[in-house]
């Protein structure tokens, strides 16, 4: 197969995109941990669901303090998932069958192991190596209040203080300081970096707290939620009309996606200009809750503010740090990704949400542009949210003291096969704890099963595939009644999701091409259907 040579320029506009958090994918090793050998070895279940791309969250030397987002060394793969050939290897096994590769790359900050955050703390203060961070003295007489008020998204303070007295900016973890954004040094070695791996044949790569690089220089005060001192700023749409520039210098279509929570959409649009990012993360659309009115309003919102830049919209469920959306769906209300939001350890119902999760992957597959898959999803699997206390290992779980238990119980390591824990996962343990029930979860269960979650998303993306009326261009809204979410796309397609308490009938159609539970004579709640018109 050699998808890759026939598809057309612009791929990312339409891709469908498979995120593998490679701790918890497939082990080859038998650590326990997800490996790039498991990974390859697994390649043919990606190709056969019929992705179009896989991203990779970090596979960098790090000290693991939260997942590989803390990065040591941004040209080197960590021993415990490989070394930097079988990451060649893998990319190029991928091209092979068809699937393009995109990698994390974590320009905010790096790990309190990195080599330039090493030599900044072993300098003296104002040097140019501390220069490369956000080092400032504290306020109050001796210094013991940090420089400002803002608050690490992991809670706790955002500074951390050093033996002589100085305090360094970290918006996550302690042992994640924040790189200075307006050093030379940093710029230049993030553009080589992109060439190391665009060099390496990675199609592009995803950017993780992408809003977050460029802070206000002057360091104020924020009130609590205010976030605009370290996102969203001006400076930032610099950096990327740089990032592209080296993106467009290879050849093929190489992307660059932006993890961003921006409050507004119009505004996180604007990095998706012509020059700039090729596509955003739609985290809107993924903390929608259960109504037909909140999610065609998300929907309206997010086509229009990407046709204003003619970006396509990247309409994503879930990633590895939200709550799996069967769990979301299973609970009533609003649930977002705040943790009070996220009414984590509630009554939830898992048949309930696991039949909106289907409705929902059929919607999120018929929309207009790309979209993310994260690894599970399409196996249906559920949040872990009962997981023993002392083996979480989010760092969210320590730096609130427990009041938040963080995000692991998305990253527990998927089941294969088998009946028994570790399901094919590795021929050792898993670093996390998989629940018995998930016997009926595996990929082997699930591949012969035609109800099944595996099945729906395999038809789902080769029928995405081979419509030409899906994937990226525009929709028209149907109106079919209260608590019907429905549209058309041309040629010949009609979509329908019934949110309302009764069964409605079906428009006028050819064909029934797919559905996401049982549809005789009516569409019963909380069931989509695609048709042929
Ligand atoms: C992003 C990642 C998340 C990580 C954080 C800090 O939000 O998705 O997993 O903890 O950035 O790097």
């Amino acid at each position: 197969m050699t998808a890759l040579g026939q598809s057309a320029a612009g791929w990312w506009r339409s891709a469908a995109i498979y995120q593998v958090y490679i701790r918890s994918f497939a082990d080859g090793n038998g650590d326990g941990v997800g490996d790039l050998a498991g990974i390859r070895a697994r390649l043919d279940y990606l190709a056969e669901l019929g992705i179009d791309a896989i991203w990779f969250t970090p596979w960098y030397p790090s000290p693991m303090d939260d997942g590989g987002y803390d990065v040591a060394d941004f040209r080197e793969i960590d021993p415990l998932f490989g070394t930097l050939a079988e990451a060649q290897d893998l990319i190029a096994t991928a091209h092979a069958k068809g699937i393009r590769v995109i990698i994390d790359i974590v320009p905010n900050h790096c790990s309190d192991e990195h080599r330039w955050f090493q030599d900044a703390l072993a300098a003296a203060p104002g040097s140019p190596e501390r220069q490369r961070f956000w080092f400032r003295p504290g306020r109050g007489p001796d210094g013991s209040e940090p420089p400002n008020n803002w608050k690490s998204r992991f809670g706790g303070p955002a500074w951390t203080r050093v033996p002589d007295g100085e305090w360094y900016l970290h918006l996550y973890s302690s042992r994640q300081p924040d790189f200075n954004w307006d050093n030379q040094d940093i710029r230049a070695d993030f553009e080589d970096v992109l060439r190391f791996w665009f060099d390496r044949g990675v199609d592009g790569f995803r950017i993780d707290v992408a809003d977050g690089l460029v802070k206000d220089p002057r360091l104020p005060d924020a009130d609590p939620g205010d976030e605009t001192p370290f996102s969203d700023q001006e400076g930032l749409h610099e950096i990327y009309r740089s990032w592209r520039k080296i993106a467009d210098s290879y050849p093929g279509d190489r992307v660059l996606v932006g993890e961003m929570w921006l409050p507004d959409m119009s505004r996180a649009a604007r990095y998706l200009r012509r020059d700039e990012l090729h596509a955003a993360f739609n985290f809107d659309f993924l903390v929608c809750p259960w109504d037909s009115t909140r999610f065609r309003d998300v929907i309206e919102r997010t086509l229009l503010a990407h046709e204003e830049v003619d970006a396509p919209a990247a309409w994503v469920l879930s990633n590895h740090d939200v709550t799996r959306h069967v769990t979301r769906y299973g609970r009533e209300g609003d649930t977002g990704f705040a943790f009070a939001d996220r009414l984590h350890g509630t009554p939830v119902d898992l048949e309930l949400g696991t039949r909106r999760a289907r409705a929902a992957a059929l919607l999120t597959l018929a929309l207009p542009g790309g979209l993310y898959v994260y690894q599970g999803e399409e196996l249906g699997l559920w949040e872990i949210e009962d997981l023993p206390d002392e083996l979480r290992q989010d760092p969210v779980w320590t730096r609130t003291n427990g009041a938040d238990p963080g995000r692991d119980g998305c990253r527990v390591p998927l089941p294969w096969s088998g009946d028994t824990p570790p399901f094919g996962f590795g021929t050792g343990g898993t670093w996390l704890p998989q629940p018995a029930e998930w016997r009926s979860s595996t990929a082997e269960a699930q591949a012969v099963d035609p109800a099944s979650m595996l099945r729906l998303y395999r038809a789902g993306l080769r029928l995405r595939e081979e419509l030409p009326a899906l994937g990226d261009g525009g929709l028209e809204w149907l109106s079919l009644g209260d608590g019907v979410l429905a549209f058309t796309r041309e040629p010949g397609f009609t979509f329908v999701l019934n949110f309302s308490d009764t069964a409605v009938p079906l428009p006028p159609h050819h064909e029934v091409l797919l559905t996401s539970g049982p549809v005789d004579g009516g569409l019963p709640t909380d069931t989509a259907v695609w048709l042929r018109t």
